[in-house]
């Protein structure tokens, strides 16, 4: 197995993945990437044809394994990005960061703690959505100040 020497993992990362049918190609492109990554266990929730289904119902299996600790990390993936990751962040314990650039893609979570990506298949190519999903698995969140303002989105599910 190729590993990118340009990205190491401190420890296991267990990331679920899943897609509307706008973007099971790129679910399977990522999965392709995160191949590279010795430590990264993928676990996939679907879909896996051409059958229309609805995003929020792969946000909310996605998300739950989030939530409740079975995955360190969501990546969601649909036709924009833009349904699932609406959907995504209405469920508790969500910061989901839609990305179609690499800047994005760290600030979410150096700056945001982001704990699931979303993309769009009919939105990023596979060249820099594979970009994205490195910088995005190997970035840390920096904390600092950044910590008190993910502190206060996170109050924000309280009110
Ligand atoms: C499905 O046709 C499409 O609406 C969905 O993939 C996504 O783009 C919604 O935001």
């Amino acid at each position: 197995m190729e590993v990118n020497a340009r990205f190491i993992l401190r420890e296991v990362m267990k990331i679920t993945i899943g897609s509307d049918h706008g973007a099971v190609a790129l679910k399977d492109e990522v999965k392709n990437v995160l191949k590279e990554f010795p430590d990264i266990e993928v676990t996939d929730v679907g879909t896996f044809g051409t059958d229309s289904v609805d995003y929020p119902d792969i946000a909310e299996k996605v998300c739950a394994d989030v939530v409740s600790g079975k995955a360190d990390r969501g990546i969601v993936l649909c036709g924009t990005g833009i349904g699932i990751s609406i959907a995504s962040n209405k469920i508790h314990g969500i910061r989901c960061a839609l990305c179609n650039d690499v800047y994005s893609a760290r600030m979410s979570r150096e700056h945001n703690n982001a704990n699931v990506l979303a993309m769009g298949g009919r939105v990023t190519g596979f060249g820099p959505a594979d970009e994205i999903v490195r910088v995005w698995v190997t970035t840390e969140f920096t904390g600092g100040r950044h910590a008190r303002r993910v502190d206060k989105i996170m109050a924000l599910e309280k009110n």
